[in-house]
């Protein structure tokens, strides 16, 4: 297999693009596809600072690369959530990533701000792990950028995590989800940054190449709460579509933008106000977010008081609440989500 560009020998073979690139060319090509989707797309201007979310992975590390050797203005955004060694070990990437390039990283621990790391948090709301962590992350990524003074927030989704995000609510006919599916977020409120995908046209596997191509020490493992998750299944079965069918990831996605999404924008749109408590957006009167907190720090004082040394037990005495924190969850990440 000869590389199209040099002609030398290709370490990768990409059957979508009916194309296979030495090591050199593929980078280039990498490089190339990011800033141009960058561009194509609006994701952001050569003089606007960039916080680039990372989680220690290959898709954001390798985004945050891209932008680095391309010149812009960024910082590295990583969120501590608490989870174990999984935490541990991300961050001590994300933390190596950055003193080897001289760049700057923000540390923003979740423990600090919503009084407990994620596994409590599960503990404590009862709600799926994911969904509590993914509302923290949004929160944190808009409020650490606005604190910082970011108009932008960049994160690391790639093609297959788009593709199955997209799959799932086409499984569910889930409108509104759909209609939130874009590589750009615009900032609907003056509390609210954007958020851009700029590797959304990349797979995962061209991530990885990339990213094992530049040397780049990210941690492999996954959250061990992803285990078993139904996104899993789905990235599984776009596996084997394009397998057979090199192509039908990007095709689905990207037509869908294309043709479909307008369809699925044309409902109201949601009325943002500020939060009684912390001054980020909500469509209430206390965001998802305090809500949350005020949960976390109700269940550890039920347990301090139960037993003040010992492990936690359940908390059972505000179903009310828990009901007005699924609701504004929802609500929420109608706004923001994925
Ligand atoms: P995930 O939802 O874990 O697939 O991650 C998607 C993107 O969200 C990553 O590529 C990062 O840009 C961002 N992200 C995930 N986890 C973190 C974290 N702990 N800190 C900062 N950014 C994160
Ligand atoms: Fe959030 Fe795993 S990264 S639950
Ligand atoms: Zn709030």
């Amino acid at each position: 297999m000869k590389c199209r560009k040099c002609g030398g020998r290709a370490v990768l073979e990409l059957r979508r693009h009916n194309t296979a690139f030495c090591a050199d060319d593929f980078q280039a090509f990498f490089r190339h596809h990011t800033l141009e989707t960058i561009r194509r797309w609006q994701m952001f201007t050569r003089e606007e600072p960039v916080l680039v979310a990372v989680s220690g992975g290959k898709d954001s590390l390798a985004l945050w690369d891209v932008l680095l050797e391309a010149g812009y203005t960024t910082a590295g955004l990583y969120l501590d959530l608490g989870i174990f060694d999984y935490s541990r070990e991300s961050k001590a990437r994300c933390q190596a990533f950055a003193a080897e390039r001289g760049a700057r990283l923000i540390v923003v621990a979740v423990a600090e701000t919503v009084g407990a790391g994620i596994p409590l948090v599960e503990q404590a709301t009862r709600r799926p792990t994911c969904s509590a962590c993914g509302l923290s992350k949004r929160y944190l990524m808009n409020r650490t950028a606005l604190e910082q003074g970011f108009t932008v927030v960049a994160t690391g989704h790639n093609l297959d995590d788009e593709a199955a995000t997209l799959f799932g609510s086409t499984l569910r006919w889930d409108e509104a989800s759909l209609a939130r599916q874009t590589p750009v977020l615009e900032a609907t409120h003056p509390k609210l940054v954007r958020r851009v995908k700029p590797l959304f046209r990349l797979s995962e596997r061209e991530t990885a190449a990339y990213a094992f191509l530049r040397g780049i020490d990210y941690i492999v493992e996954e959250c061990p709460f992803a285990r078993g998750a139904t996104s899993i299944t789905h990235k599984d079965v776009l596996n084997r579509l394009e397998d057979a069918s090199p192509g039908s990831k990007a095709s689905f996605l990207l037509t869908y933008l294309d043709r479909a999404r307008p369809r699925f924008q044309a409902g109201d749109p949601v009325e943002l106000r500020e939060c009684a408590r912390c001054g980020q957006t909500t469509t209430g009167e206390v965001c998802a977010f305090c809500k949350l907190a005020d949960q976390v720090r109700r269940h550890r004082e039920a347990a301090g008081a139960l037993s003040p040394a010992g492990p936690v037990a359940v908390e059972t005495d505000d179903p009310a609440g828990s009901r007005g924190l699924v609701s504004d969850l929802d609500a929420a990440s109608e706004i923001h989500a994925s």
